[in-house]
This record gives C-alpha cells, sequence and structure tokens, in this order.
C-alpha cells in the first residue's frame, strides 16, 4: 500500500476542522464516527480511505496502539476469518511536534455500506443482510470462546458492514453474499482478561476537565459492551432508531433470538426484548448527545476563547 506521507503532512497543516473538505488538499468525507473522521484524497490513484484518529500524546502510546491495531487486524482475519479490506497505518510528528495518526485502507464502495444499503435493499434482504452479520460475530465469540486467553471485542453497527462485490445499479443480498468489516481502528482484545489497548485513549477527545467523569461514569460500560455478543447485537438492532428504519426492529429482534436459539445454542444468550433495545437506544442517544455537546464547548473554549487549535472535527447535528 502506497501511503503519501507528504501529502498528510501537508493536509495537516492547511485542514480546516471545522470544514474539512476546503482545505488545501481536496478530500471528501466518506464517513465520520464519533471521534474519528474518515476520508479520501481527491485523485488519489490509490484509491484509500484515511481514518484520523487525533489522541495520542507520545511516541510510546502510537506505537503501542500500533501494535495492538496490527493483533487485532491480523486475529480477525486470518484466525477469526472476517473480510477486511487491505490496511496499514501512517503516522507522524507534525511541524508542532503533535503526533498524527491515521488508519489506511483500501477504499471500498461507499454505496455498499451497511448503513446506506438499507435504504435501498427490499426488507427480506435486509433481513438477510442482518442474518449475515450475526453469522460474522458468530465467528467472533465463536473464536472467543474456544480461546481461554483472549477475548476480542467487536463493534457490530451496520456501518461498520459492507457488501463485498456490490452492485449500486443492481442492489441485492441473498444468503451467499459476503461481507466487509470496516471498523478496526479500535482494537479490542483482552488477554486473560487485560485490554491490550489503553481503554482511556478512546476518551482522548473528550475534554480534559470532564475526561475523569466520564472515564467514571461510561468508560466500563462503553467499551466493555463490545465484548458481549447479546449487548453487541442490541446495539446492532437499536441502530435501526437512528438509521430512521425503526418499523424493521421487531422483525429483526424475532431474527436475531431464533439465530441464538437454532444457530448458536451452545451460547446461551437469552432472547431479547423490544423494550430493552428501546431502552438501550435512549440511553446510548444520551450518552453520545452528552459526549457531543460538551465537546463543542470544549471547542468553543479552546478556539475562541484561548484561540488556540482544536484537533478534532466535530459533526453537526446527528440524527438519532
Ligand atoms: N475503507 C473504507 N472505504 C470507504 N468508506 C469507509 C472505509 N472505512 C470506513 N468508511 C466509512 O466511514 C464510516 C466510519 O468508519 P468506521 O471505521 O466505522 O469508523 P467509526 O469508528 O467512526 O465508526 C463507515 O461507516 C464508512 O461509511
Ligand atoms: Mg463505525
Amino acid at each position: 500500500m502506497k501511503i503519501n506521507i507528504d501529502l498528510l503532512r501537508e493536509l495537516e497543516q492547511s485542514i480546516d476542522i471545522f470544514h474539512p473538505e476546503k482545505g488545501k488538499i481536496p478530500i471528501k468525507m466518506l464517513g465520520f464516527g464519533e471521534i474519528s473522521l474518515v476520508f479520501k484524497i481527491l485523485d488519489d490513484s490509490e484509491h484509500l480511505a484515511y481514518k484520523r484518529i487525533p489522541i495520542f500524546d507520545n511516541e510510546h502510546q502510537v506505537k503501542r496502539h500500533i501494535w495492538a491495531y496490527r493483533e487485532y487486524n491480523k486475529l480477525l482475519k486470518e484466525r477469526v476469518g472476517l473480510n477486511l479490506p487491505d490496511y496499514d497505518v501512517a503516522w507522524f510528528k507534525d511541524q508542532e511536534g503533535k503526533i498524527q495518526f491515521y488508519c489506511v485502507q483500501k477504499k471500498i464502495n461507499s454505496d455498499s455500506v451497511g448503513n446506506r444499503v438499507i435504504h435501498v435493499l427490499k426488507n427480506d434482504e435486509i433481513k438477510t443482510l442482518v442474518l449475515l452479520v450475526m453469522r460474522e460475530l458468530k465467528k467472533v465469540w465463536g473464536f472467543s470462546k474456544k480461546n481461554s486467553v483472549i477475548d476480542l471485542g467487536l463493534d457490530g453497527q451496520i456501518s461498520n458492514f459492507a457488501i463485498i462485490n456490490y452492485d449500486p445499479n443492481n442492489p441485492k443480498v441473498n444468503l451467499d453474499t459476503k461481507l466487509y468489516y470496516l471498523d478496526t481502528s479500535t482494537p479490542m482484545i483482552r488477554v486473560n482478561g487485560i485490554e491490550a489497548m489503553e481503554a482511556v485513549l478512546f476518551l482522548k477527545s473528550a475534554p480534559s476537565f470532564l475526561r475523569w467523569l466520564l472515564k467514571a461514569l461510561f468508560l466500563e460500560e462503553t467499551v466493555g459492551r463490545y465484548y458481549e455478543w447479546r449487548k453487541v447485537t442490541i446495539d446492532l438492532i437499536a441502530n435501526f432508531f437512528k438509521e430512521q428504519r425503526p418499523e424493521l426492529i421487531p422483525s429483526l429482534i424475532r431474527l436475531v433470538n431464533k439465530f441464538f436459539r437454532e444457530e448458536a445454542p451452545e451460547f446461551e444468550i437469552e432472547p431479547i426484548t423490544f423494550e430493552e433495545v428501546q431502552k438501550y437506544y435512549k440511553s446510548d442517544k444520551n450518552i453520545w448527545v452528552i459526549f457531543q455537546s460538551v465537546r463543542k464547548f470544549d471547542r468553543y473554549l479552546k478556539t475562541k476563547v484561548f484561540k488556540k487549535k482544536y484537533d478534532f472535527y466535530l459533526p453537526e447535528k446527528i440524527k438519532r
């Protein structure tokens, strides 16, 4: 994979964090999460997707993270058997000595990503897609179940999966469809119960004065839940509220419960209820709304009051 570090340096020097697409190096945003910003560089013949993660204070931290990232990707690909786009990382110290870090992946067709396709597929095909996602998840939890040392976590949201060989002109999903898993930048590996990644990094983008509070309130719950298949599944389904397809939720709950019963009985997972999904969705929504508004305030303080640089891109109102 050919990554042009000089171009990234130039990009960092000129990035307009309020309007990332208007900087000197032309980029197009492919997606953004609560912390990261995923973009492509226009006219990039390598067709790469860059995920910018501005959370590292020192070399030790970034190196440890890269180690965990590579381990995680390798395990998911070689031992678990998920399909991942080709990947790499890039990092450097910018002019001010600050660490800039990117996860880099082969760019896949944006139309093929789960949260897009659920707006064009037929309802039956969406159900098939969720079934296929459940089969990918079973590989992950099957691995952890067999392995007495390593536990893997995964973020099963529909926006983290994409359809391989997707044809936007003829969108289709059937039981033979293969999926990519995209969201590997937060390495969730526990070795004998100990987190390989510094979990605290996850909250690095929250303002410092509130970090301890968020940590106490949410960190165990937010990171821990990605290791539990049942919770990850609730998260996957609750996502359909956010993606504005709530009418599908009852049938998806029936589908995953049937899946647990028939395809994964050895995991002894209790059936999921609608009330649970709804309650979860409301509390999750609150966590992120608080998180984002606190960050907006922090950005205001840093840029307007203290005239300092702000590292993060903050999405405009995310529809939830
Ligand atoms: N390799 C890629 N090619 C094209 N788009 C991508 C790629 N990786 C991520 N994206 C887009 O960016 C979004 C966020 O990426 P993801 O890795 O899930 O990060 P986050 O941690 O922010 O959820 C994805 O839902 C997808 O739309
Ligand atoms: Mg994601």
